[in-house]
């Protein structure tokens, strides 16, 4: 794995353009496999999740074109239904993807557990279910699983709970279903609507997407169409505490602002000096950076996905800041290369407390994961001295030219 090596205390200044939203681009480029004909996806990161999932494509024998304008057309009228090995399947979470888009298009798939970072279990009771309830039956062992259906009939699924990847799944699987599936405690995180768009697009009948209640009316034939990736809000939301910590007078251009409400919400109680546009965030330099608490939920409210980048920003706020994680069990490993760092940290159970502001010393510490990492660079930004992070590559899962958008804005950030 490869290091990122860091020269703290620059002050940043210029601009950011974020790039199209990883977790809605690992979901549509195997959505795009229910279609028989052409689809184009246009504003795709070039993030090595998106490589791991064009590898799976190539093996599957679909037709691909990237280009280097973060287009991606894919051709899949003709593709091979093989079992998804291990080797392809464990690179990233999102490759359970395939399970919705081959069942659906084929009513039969053969795929390895997917990987991803360790951050907790990580089940897929959820998406099982959601396969069974619409007709499928799920054999296999610890290590594959075979999802077969004569047919796929619509149904009501309930979730227990509102699960990003069982929402979307289970749209996979349904949009071909014969009748009409309702998903009832769906996610409504953005992406969710950005992928039923897509289907749509295609000729789906979807409904209710970014609700908690979402309609499927199937259909037998899904076409050609070109379709853009959102932008992404957990690298808005990343570049924005960056700003926050580092920046005397950063742009961020390309947002959804409401898309990281709940982000701007904190960082304007912790007395950041933003401003916010139509499309684009300012942040100018935050001087008596103020203590707060956050408890992560499920979309609009804090997401778990920007908890350990905020909490290296709660290293510089006067008083005592709290997090308290619920969506996942085991991420708050960020917090003890933090502590290596210097920052005063006490980890109880699913509950952190940060207490400062205290100073960072850069030093070398590890990337236990894709948001640890970030956190990571956001510590070592603010940090004295030159921090190495180990681990990197988890970073550049899903943060498009970190490296060269960090030193266009006068950050000193070398890979090796
Ligand atoms: C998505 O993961 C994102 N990944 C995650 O982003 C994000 O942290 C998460 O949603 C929550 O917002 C992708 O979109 C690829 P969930 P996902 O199913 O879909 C439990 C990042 O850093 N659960 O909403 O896997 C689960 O254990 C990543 O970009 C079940 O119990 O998340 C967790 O506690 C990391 N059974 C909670 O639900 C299931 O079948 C939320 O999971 C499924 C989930």
């Amino acid at each position: 794995m490869r290091k990122l090596i860091i020269k703290g205390q620059n002050l940043l200044e210029g601009e950011v353009n974020i790039s199209g939203a990883k977790n809605s681009a690992v979901a549509l480029i195997p959505a795009a496999l229910l279609s028989d004909e052409k689809v184009v996806l246009t504003n795709v990161p070039n993030i090595s999740d998106v490589d791991a999932l064009e590898e799976i494509l190539l093996y599957l024998d679909a037709k691909i074109d990237r280009t280097n304008d973060n287009k991606i057309t894919i051709y899949s009228s003709e593709i091979s239904n093989k079992p998804i090995h291990a080797d392809l399947a464990k690179k990233l979470r999102a490759s359970y993807y395939f399970m919705g888009a081959m069942l659906g298009k084929y009513k039969h798939v053969e795929m390895s557990f997917p990987g991803g970072c360790s951050i907790g279990k990580r089940p897929i009771d959820l998406h099982l279910k959601g396969f069974k309830a619409l007709g499928a039956k799920i054999t296999g062992d610890e290590e594959n699983i075979i999802i077969d259906a004569d047919k796929l009939v619509g149904t009501d699924i309930y979730l227990d709970f509102a699960s990003v990847g069982a929402t979307i799944n289970i749209m996979l699987a349904a949009v071909r279903a014969k009748g009409k599936t309702v998903i009832k405690n769906a996610a409504k995180e953005p992406e969710i609507p950005n992928i039923a768009e897509l289907l749509n697009k295609m000729g789906a009948d979807i409904k209710g997407a970014g609700t908690n209640v979402i309609t499927i009316n199937g259909v037998e034939h899904l076409g050609s169409c070109e379709h853009r990736v959102l932008p992404d809000r957990i690298e808005a939301g990343t570049y924005a505490i960056i700003g926050a910590a580092c920046a005397s007078n950063l742009r961020i251009n390309n947002i959804v602002p409401e898309h990281i409400d709940s982000l701007l919400e904190k960082l304007k109680e912790m007395n950041v000096n933003i401003k916010v546009g139509k499309d684009y965030l300012v942040i100018k330099e935050s001087k008596k950076i103020k203590a707060t608490e956050i408890i992560t939920l499920v979309y609009p409210g804090f997401p778990t996905d920007l908890q350990q980048v905020l909490a290296s920003l709660m290293t510089k706020a006067k008083g005592e800041s709290t997090i308290e994680e619920t969506i996942w069990e085991n991420r708050f490993l960020n917090l003890y290369e933090l502590g290596k760092m210097g920052a005063k940290i006490d980890v109880n159970g699913k509950k952190a407390s940060i207490i400062g502001p205290t100073k960072l010393i850069g030093t070398e510490v590890n990337a236990t994961d894709l948001r640890a990492g970030a956190g990571l660079i956001v510590a070592a930004l603010i940090a004295e001295g030159t921090t190495t992070i180990n681990n990197a590559d988890y970073i550049l899962r899903g943060y498009e030219n970190i490296v060269e958008k960090l030193c266009n804005i006068g950050a000193d950030v070398i890979l090796q």
